[in-house]
């Protein structure tokens, strides 16, 4: 089986670090991108030749085109991108600026965007099955926690895009899916005031977090042999939180 070859938006993020992880360890090369220049290069420090970290802003449509580029003359192409830039900003509706609610739906839902216009091109080339995993959040389907309108509908967004490109794409055997999930232990608590956090963490039926290693395993999963069955699916990851 030729080397597969994943793009991780957000690498250097909590979540991302443990999917770059996740993939080496099952021997995947990995392009990171973030706009993070000091986690992508501590990084490439310690991962070695099979990490390529590359520092771009992917609300820029022309800066995400070229680091495909990049990756396609560094490694080849590409078989699975995981599109995991985002994070949520806390403004509550209605007092959210225009600029907050663009810069919101720009990094949850146009970054992603770019990139799959970027990958699927790349991914028609190669053979095999190839994997889109899209990062969205129980927040598009919860509304009993804080999340604010703009971030939902920014995840919302994602998931139709997932189920756009799975029907489009079946056939040239490109698998899109979203993960889902809910509070996993990462920087982007730092968001939340610590009252919001005990609440939102104290909804969680196991009384803690998630850890990001355990959504890495997910997304280990799809990426995997096991994952080409699966597209068009909305995997939400909440220790069962919302079953109603
Ligand atoms: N942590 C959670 O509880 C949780 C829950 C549901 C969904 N998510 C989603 O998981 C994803 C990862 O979040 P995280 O928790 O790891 O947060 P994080 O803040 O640790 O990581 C986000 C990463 O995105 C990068 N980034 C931000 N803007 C960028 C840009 N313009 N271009 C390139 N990179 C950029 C940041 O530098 C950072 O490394 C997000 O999409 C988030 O919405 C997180």
């Amino acid at each position: 089986m030729s080397e597969k070859i994943a793009i991780v938006t957000g690498a250097a993020g909590g979540m991302g670090r443990a999917f770059v992880a996740a993939l080496m360890g099952d021997g995947v090369k990995v392009a990171g991108f973030d706009i993070a220049k000091d986690g992508l290069a501590e990084m490439q420090s310690t991962l070695g030749a099979r990490f390529l970290g590359l520092a771009v802003d992917l609300t820029d449509a022309k800066a995400v085109a070229a680091a495909f580029d990049t990756v396609e003359q560094a490694f080849g192409g590409v078989d699975i991108l995981v599109n995991n830039a985002g994070t949520c900003f806390m403004s509550e509706f209605p007092n959210i600026p225009a600029d907050e609610f663009q810069q919101q739906m720009a990094l949850n839902f146009s970054t992603a965007f770019y990139c799959c216009q970027s990958a699927v091109p790349l991914m028609l080339k190669r053979g095999g099955v190839k994997k889109i995993i899209n990062i969205s959040s129980n927040g598009a389907y919860n509304f009993d926690v804080f999340d604010p309108p703009p971030y939902r509908a920014s995840k919302a967004a994602l998931d139709t895009l997932t189920k756009d490109l799975a029907r489009r794409y079946a056939r040239d055997k490109i698998c899109v899916n979203s993960i889902a999930p809910a509070m996993t232990e990462t920087p982007l608590f730092g968001v939340l005031s610590d009252e919001v956090l005990a609440g939102a963490i104290a909804q969680m039926p196991h009384g803690h977090a998630m850890q990001p290693a355990q959504i890495a395993g997910w997304v280990s999963f799809l990426a995997g042999p096991m994952g080409d069955v699966s597209s068009g699916n909305v995997i939400i990851l909440n220790q069962g939180r919302d079953v109603r």
